[in-house]
């Protein structure tokens, strides 16, 4: 059976910046309460005209470029996102013809801040199955499109972003994506969504009146959640394949609120120095977090690394994925 192995990442971020100062100037908050319940210093704003796909693309060129791969050679882009373009087409098959992939197909995955760990996994049965040898995994997300900024809990923690990684078939016996535990609980539905605006409650000027259109969150009850699903996935992952903490070179989790990262950290006894953190600059891009680390922590990885991918998200989806880095 082949690996699939990644062999290339990328990350991108538009450059306008949205800092806790900016939100001081938008609404009752300030620097200190964001900075102590979030860990969030500044988050990135789409311009206009510009979405998921914007940042698929950009993702596509970079990793084409820096792994010298040829664009006809990819199989298959799955792009992880909850903010797509649009609710119908897709993105993953618009990034693949404006990014000249002239054989791949493509499509989106919705799994809210898992969805790059679900595609990911899915990625790997596709290539470890020998049904296809490229392909490209993205996670991207324009939330600020879905930003009340009138609710000051939700909106000062998201922002926009993205990336994605080449994952490819190889003979590397051990290395590459190995394992995953992926869980959901669809009785969290209510405690972050946006309520308006698909098939159920399409828009209508009373619902758009009422702000139902934008993400609502009860963030006390997500952020028990989350800390329960990143840890306990990641405990199953590590025990079955008998890891103990000093096995694993980096955990990268979803970066939600830094007071959930230490929190699986804290539970796990895992020390903090091993866990990708870039919440402060980005904020939760949801799907886009994992590759965004990947992305800026690249050059500290070392071929061999265990690494250890969790996230949790809407639904409830949650899940954790271990890997050996191959280069
Ligand atoms: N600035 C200043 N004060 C704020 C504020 C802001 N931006 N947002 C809320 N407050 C106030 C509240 O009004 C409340 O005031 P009160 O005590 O006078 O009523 C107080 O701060 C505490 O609010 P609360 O909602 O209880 O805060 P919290 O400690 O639960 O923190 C979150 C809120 C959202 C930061 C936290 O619950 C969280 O991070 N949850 C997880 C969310 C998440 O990660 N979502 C994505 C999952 S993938």
């Amino acid at each position: 059976m082949n690996q699939a192995i990644i062999t290339a990442v990328s990350g991108y971020v538009p450059e306008e910046i949205l800092s806790n100062q900016d939100l001081e100037k938008m609404m009752e908050t300030n620097d200190e309460w964001i900075t102590s319940r979030t860990g969030i210093k500044e988050r990135r704003v789409m311009p206009e005209g510009q979405a998921v796909t914007h940042i698929g693309i950009q993702t596509v060129k970079d990793i084409l470029a820096k792994s010298n791969t040829d664009p006809a050679s990819i199989d298959l882009v799955i792009c992880a996102t909850c903010t797509g373009d649009y609710s119908l087409p897709d993105c993953a098959n618009s990034i693949c013809y404006q990014s000249g992939l002239s054989k791949a197909f493509g499509f989106d995955v919705n799994a809210a801040c898992s969805g790059f760990v679900f595609s990911l996994h899915t990625a790997a049965q596709f290539i470890k199955t020998g049904a296809y040898k490229k392909i490209i995994v993205i996670g991207a997300e324009k939330l600020t499109s879905f930003m009340n900024y009138e609710d000051r809990t939700t909106s000062i923690i998201f922002g926009d972003g993205g990336g994605g990684v080449l994952l490819e078939a190889a003979e590397m016996e051990g290395y590459g994506v190995i394992d995953a535990e992926l869980a959901g609980d669809g009785s969290g539905k209510d405690m972050l969504r946006i309520d308006a605006g698909g098939s159920l409650n399409p828009l209508t000027p009373e619902n758009i009146g009422e702000r139902r259109h934008y993400v609502s969150q009860d963030g006390k009850k997500i952020f028990k959640r989350a800390v329960s699903g990143m840890s306990t996935s990641m405990s199953a992952v590590m025990k079955r394949n008998g890891l103990v903490n000093d096995d694993l070179a980096w955990v990268v989790p979803h970066q939600a609120n830094l007071r959930i990262i230490s929190s699986v950290a804290n539970q796990l006894d895992f020390p903090m120095d091993r866990v990708m953190v870039n919440i402060e600059k980005y904020g939760n891009t949801s799907a886009g977090t994992i590759p965004l680390c990947l992305w800026e922590y690249e050059s500290q990885l070392k071929k061999g690394d265990n690494v250890m991918l969790t996230a949790f998200g809407g639904g409830f989806t949650w899940g954790s994925l271990y890997l050996k880095w191959a280069y």
